[in-house]
């Protein structure tokens, strides 16, 4: 890493008058001088408006082997101080899920938006050395669709900023267990069928312990998110809209993060090959663009007795979660 080779560097310098004449005496109060001047420079460049924010970074630090205890204690702004324009900081807004729901989308239409910087992939949550650095005004956004289902993701995001704004993207339930399912199948050939790994017997009971499955459980996933964080701080994405109208969903989030509208229709254009919309200009390039191949994948033909057990399941879990989000997706 750059930083620790700065600091090995600098520490390596103050150790070679060790072996002139005097190095007994000497050699003590290099490190002190140098710890000195460090502070001393610290100090002074601590103080707001004192140093340009490239002269403003403390001495780099090794590569913290767990997260920074700043990220870690409640409430801490989670600012990262670093070389170069602009700061790094932890994400002021997450996608945090759902998985298949149309995540990659969303960030790569958000990626459009000058005033949001985001990863291209997921997820750094906790590496402040990979965040990208983000000038004021600027967004630091990430994706990482498991978190909406993963027990203390809640807890740990609220400990390291409260205040985040929270992004899910949800889609219906039945259709995103099949496309998960047509993901793993992909990489598990012979992966038993998808109505084999729903049901417990035959058609019997649906199989809830089927990650496929659970995560389509939203109400209860939302519920224990609302343990954290109040309803105000999320912003629900149809991911049945982003795919028929990414302009008029893309509105949505860029008014939820406080963007201005920068993102619309003019980006978007449909390609009839892809089945999909794809942007018109990538970003940091002047050629049309479309996710890629495991985005918009074909689905495997599940029976429509399958569908529609599962589609009842579903049913009552959508209906509360239409109640506690206020919007109804239309997925009955
Ligand atoms: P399918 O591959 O089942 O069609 P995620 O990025 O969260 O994994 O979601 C993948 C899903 O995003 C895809 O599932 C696809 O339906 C959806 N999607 C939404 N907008 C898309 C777009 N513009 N291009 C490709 N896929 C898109």
């Amino acid at each position: 890493m750059a930083g620790s080779s700065g600091l090995g560097g600098g520490a390596r310098g103050g150790q070679g008058p060790g072996t002139g004449p005097g190095a007994a005496l000497r050699a003590p109060r290099a490190p002190l001088l140098l710890a000195a001047l460090l502070l001393g420079a610290y100090s002074l460049c601590a103080l707001p408006g004192r140093c340009p924010p490239a002269a403003r970074a403390p001495a780099p630090a090794p590569a913290p082997a767990e997260p920074p205890r700043a990220a870690r204690s409640p409430g801490a702004p989670g600012l990262q101080v670093a070389r170069g324009p602009g700061r790094r900081r932890f994400p002021q807004a997450l996608i945090v899920g759902v998985k298949k729901g149309g995540t990659r989308a969303l960030l790569e239409f958000l990626r459009l938006h000058p005033d949001v910087r985001a990863l291209g992939s997921e997820p750094h949550f906790f590496d402040s050395n990979l965040m990208p650095r983000t000038l004021d005004g600027q967004i630091t956004m990430e994706k990482t669709p498991s978190y909406f289902v993963t027990r203390e993701a809640p807890g740990r995001i609220h400990g390291m900023s409260p205040d985040t704004k929270l992004i899910v993207v949800v889609r219906n339930p039945v259709t995103r267990a099949i496309s998960d399912y047509a993901q793993t199948l992909s990489k598990t050939p012979g992966l038993p069928s998808f109505r084999a790994l729903a049901f417990r017997h035959g058609l019997g009971a649906v199989d809830t312990a089927w990650s496929a499955v659970r995560i389509g459980l939203y109400a209860q996933h939302l519920e224990h998110w609302l343990r954290y964080f109040p309803l105000s701080r999320f912003l629900f994405v149809s991911g049945e809209r982003l795919v028929s109208q990414p302009a008029a969903e893309l509105g949505r989030v860029q008014d939820f993060l406080g963007l201005r509208r920068v993102v619309t229709d003019k980006h978007f254009y449909f390609n009839a090959t892809k089945g999909f919309p794809c942007l018109r200009k990538a970003q940091g390039s002047r050629r049309p663009r479309c996710l890629g191949g495991s985005k918009g994948r074909p689905h495997p033909r599940v029976p429509e007795a399958v569908v529609r057990r599962l589609r009842d399941f579903y049913r009552p879990f959508n209906r509360k979660f239409y109640q506690m989000t206020g919007q109804d997706f239309g997925w009955d």
